[in-house]
């Protein structure tokens, strides 16, 4: 791809991680444009930041529809109509049920190091209180391409972040959060500059101009 990456964005909350994008995009540091949000709550904030930034915005309410493959059919014909060259999902608590034109281009971030602490039941807080309960002692993020599971698929970029003694989910999120600022632009500036191979079910990131500080398969 030469130029900006399209973006669709999917949520279903608070969309700090929209947020991070629409400043990434705002100072130049990351190439790419949020042509639509889609929202699986009609009640989410990050419908209002999208507003704020004037990106088109739309309400799929997983509430409307019978099973994920209707939900995801209704998402879909959202997505189709604005030509993304990337989905993102940002915090989005669904599963999509993805044509196979959007293999490979849709990326999710998780807030653990998966494959540990993640699937389904095992997001935001709870995947941070699952991590602290087990006492391991490090964790972090996770960028990957999307498949058909619950937080699943091949790893593009992970960070780690240590677990301190005495930390709570709260302030566990807070660090793992800072790493997800820097790992998610990241990855999606790697896609831009299609450096992102998926081989056999893995991801390898091609060498470039500048090398991600996210631990990745750079050769
Ligand atoms: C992030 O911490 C992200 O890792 C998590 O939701 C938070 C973003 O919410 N996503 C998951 O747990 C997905 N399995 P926000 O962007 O709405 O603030």
């Amino acid at each position: 791809m030469s130029g900006k990456a399209r973006l669709a964005v999917l949520l279903s909350g608070s969309g700090t991680t929209l947020q991070n994008i629409l400043d990434r995009i705002g100072n130049g540091t990351l190439p790419a444009e949020v042509a639509v949000v889609v929202s699986s709550r009609k009640d989410a904030y990050g419908l209002i930041r999208a507003e704020k930034a004037g990106a088109p915005a739309h309400v799929v309410s997983s509430r409307e529809y019978a099973d994920w493959d209707d939900h995801s059919r209704a998402v879909t014909e959202v997505l189709d109509r604005y030509g993304p060259d990337l989905v993102v999902m940002a915090g989005y608590m669904c599963l999509y049920r993805f044509p196979a034109r959007y293999e490979h281009r849709i990326m999710n971030i998780h807030p653990a190091l998966i494959p540990a602490f993640c699937g389904k039941g095992l997001y935001g807080h709870l995947a941070h209180k699952a991590v602290i309960d087990y006492g391991v002692r490090v964790t972090g993020c996770t960028v990957h391409f999307v498949d058909n599971e619950y937080d699943h698929g091949p790893i593009i970029l992970q960070r780690t972040v240590a677990v301190r003694a005495g930390d709570t989910a709260d302030t566990l999120a807070e660090r793992v959060q800072a790493e997800e600022r820097i790992a998610y632009p990241e990855a999606i500036r790697l896609f831009a500059e299609d450096r992102l191979i998926v081989e056999g079910g893995t991801c390898k990131v091609l060498p470039g101009d500048w090398t991600p500080t996210s631990a990745c398969g750079l050769e």
